[in-house]
């Protein structure tokens, strides 16, 4: 039994969609696995359910802020036998042209937080997700009425970034918004060859460090509600 997870194998289904918050976490086992749904994991308030969805077996694991809180979760849902791990958060956008809610399909997640170079030893690693899923997750988030982008996003170490520019500079080297959590995933999904995603609803628009104009909360719902479904179509897929 892991630290964190207080919970054996048997607990998890093999593919776990990975919010940050915990709330977030009981309102997608609530509102979209079938009924009979269980709680498998409190520890710390990182709350995690097992389920089905349309009857394939399927978990949720809230995984907390940033990567090294994140890692945490991810290694021991590796541990507990997940073999498919998708993240659903929310990420700052910093492209031109996108708007509140829409859905990002995060193809690499550039590593601004050097607790992901340390997993990789300090050697070149470009975090990548699984392109079967991407392939997947725009299909159906396209069928659903979202619109979508797909490309590279940052994850930050730092959500209030003191380096003046850097949102910018991300900007213009293609990167489509920032959050905290992907490169974390993608790294370790590589590292132990198991299937990763990340899929973000943009929850605010980012004009430089110091501003951002944040969505409503009825918006951010029908955003976030669109990208569960479409997270969990790909992970029972
Ligand atoms: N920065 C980092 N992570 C985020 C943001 C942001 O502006 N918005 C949502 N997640």
């Amino acid at each position: 039994m892991p630290i964190h997870l207080r919970a054996e194998p048997s607990d998890y289904a093999p593919a776990v969609l990975v919010p940050g918050d915990p709330r977030r976490a009981q309102y997608i086992a609530e509102t979209f696995f079938d009924p009979g749904y269980r709680l498998v994991n409190e520890e710390r308030g990182a709350l995690g359910f097992t389920g089905t969805y349309r009857g394939t077996p399927i978990s949720v694991q809230s995984v907390g802020m940033g990567c090294a809180s994140a890692g945490i979760y991810y290694n021991e849902l590796i541990q507990l036998g997940a073999t498919r791990i998708i993240r659903v958060g929310t990420a700052g956008g910093l492209a031109k042209g996108l708007r509140m809610a829409d859905t990002v399909v995060a193809i690499s997640a550039t590593a601004d937080d050097p607790v992901v170079g340390q997993l990789v030893n300090g050697e070149a690693h470009t975090p990548t997700a699984s392109y079967p899923l991407v392939e997947r997750a725009v299909q159906l988030a396209r069928e659903k009425g979202a619109r979508v982008h797909v490309g590279p996003i940052v994850s930050s170490g730092l959500f209030y970034d003191p380096r003046q520019g850097i949102m910018q500079r991300w900007a213009d080297r293609g990167h489509l918004a920032v959050e905290m959590e992907a490169a974390m995933l993608y790294t370790l999904g590589a590292i132990h060859a198991i299937e990763t995603l990340c899929l973000c609803t943009i929850s605010d628009l980012i004009t430089d460090e110091q501003n951002a104009e944040r969505i409503s909360d009825a918006d951010l719902k029908v955003g976030v509600d669109r990208m569960m479904e479409v997270a969990c179509e790909v992970a029972v897929g």
